[in-house]
């Protein structure tokens, strides 16, 4: 079979995201499946620069995984005529002046969201995008999370009737770094590095209520900075400017109404880090990031309040389990599939990819607006984005 190299410049590879989902276990496991086929029956195969700050962990990331393409000068791995895509998953700050840059070269671009720090500089990086005709997406993972799937499929399917409501919990408790380590960078808890749980979140929650719901029309939100002081990578204790809560109300086209709380300083008793309950006239569903549970109008139970009683009901029992169905594959490999059809085979030939700058900016967007509405104590209409 033939192949179709594909040369994608990879910046940010040695953080979390960059790492783990986006190289070992979307590229690379392309890569590992003998290449990914392409319309015509070519295998598209990746072919990774490596970029970084640092060379000896880029060498040493490299030689890990047998690639032997990597460098610290961003704008040489740009002027290779082998690289036909740009992907960034650097910390947020760093991301528009190397997508512009990207852009500039001629390259094709996919990246991490947030597409940009502020709305502003997200609407000009899409028309930048648009003007010079490359390809370009954001990453939307959540969407082809197996229990977000499975939610898709009940929507599709008209399980809900009318949808009313939409709650959604997201968080766990992020450790401060003192006595145990913080399990998440320290630049998430600095509004100066671009950290923040609105900008982390607000993109997420943007893009899973307008593709599975309807288009948002307005943000209510309330934010915190519980924990005012962490202690970094370090050692170093530091004073956390940025909110690390955010309690979010949603007014979605049709009069859904969307509460979605964010928190990294929230203890687990759920199934699963995130879950979302949907509740319609003939029936609800609670989501979470693989499971999927129902309950119909017809099995739904009559509860009657009377705290003088104990529970009567095994309300937790009652939920009948979304069966798979179908295999689902990691989500980032899975968008990244996408991503790599449609710039090799062209959304002429059926390979469309929706998520684009355009949905990245509305994501920032939503972001921008949240806090805006905290600092202002008022809910805030969203006007549409003159792209
Ligand atoms: N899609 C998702 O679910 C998801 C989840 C977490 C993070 N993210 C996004 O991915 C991006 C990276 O997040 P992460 O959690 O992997 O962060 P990280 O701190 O683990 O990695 C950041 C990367 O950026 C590089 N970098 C470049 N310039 C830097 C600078 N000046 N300071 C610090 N690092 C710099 C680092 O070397 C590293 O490779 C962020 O934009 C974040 O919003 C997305």
């Amino acid at each position: 079979m033939s192949r179709i190299p594909i040369g994608i410049v990879l910046n940010g590879v040695t953080g979390r995201m960059g790492y783990r989902q986006h190289l070992v276990r979307s590229l690379l496991a392309i890569r590992e499946e003998g290449g990914l086929p392409s319309r015509d029956g070519s295998l598209i195969w990746p072919e990774l620069v490596l970029v970084g700050r640092n060379a000896d962990k880029l060498e040493q990331l490299a030689q890990r995984h047998g690639l032997t393409e990597w460098t610290t000068d961003l704008d040489a791995a740009l002027a290779r005529p082998d690289v036909q895509i740009y992907f960034d998953a650097q910390v947020t700050q760093q991301r528009e002046k190397a997508i512009r840059a990207a852009i500039d070269a001629g390259k094709h671009v996919y990246t991490e969201k947030p597409l940009a720090e502020d709305t502003d500089a997200a609407v000009a990086l899409c028309r930048a995008a648009r003007a010079a005709g490359i390809k370009h997406g954001v990453v939307q993972d959540k969407l082809f999370l197996p229990g977000l799937r499975k939610l898709k499929r009940l929507i599709d399917g008209g399980f809900f009737g009318r949808i009313l409501s939409v709650r959604g919990e997201f968080g766990y408790w992020v450790f401060e770094g003192d006595w145990q380590a913080a399990q998440r960078p320290s630049w998430n808890y600095r509004a100066a590095d671009g950290g923040g749980i609105v900008v982390d979140m607000f993109p997420h929650w943007q893009y899973v209520l307008e593709q599975l719901f309807a288009p948002i029309r307005s943000v209510q939100a309330t934010i915190a900075t519980h924990i005012p002081t962490r202690v970094d990578e370090v050692g170093q204790e530091y004073e956390a400017t940025a909110d690390d809560a955010a309690y979010g109300t949603f007014e979605l086209e049709g009069g859904i109404v969307a509460q979605i709380n964010s928190s990294w300083a929230v203890r687990v008793r759920r199934d699963e880090l995130v879950e979302f309950q949907v509740d319609g006239t003939h029936g609800s569903a609670v989501a979470g990031l693989r499971e999927c549970h129902v309950q119909h109008r017809g099995t739904t139970p009559k509860p009657v309040w009377n705290p003088d009683l104990p529970v009567t009901e095994p309300f937790r029992a009652q939920w009948q389990s979304v069966p798979d169905n179908e295999p689902f594959d990691n989500g980032f490999k899975a968008q990244w599939e996408l991503f790599l059809r449609h710039v090799v085979d062209g959304p002429e030939n059926g390979a469309a990819f929706p998520w684009d700058f355009a949905a990245g900016a509305r994501g920032v967007q939503l972001a921008e607006l949240g806090l805006q509405s905290a600092r202002e104590g008022r809910r805030l209409d969203i006007p549409a984005l003159d792209l």
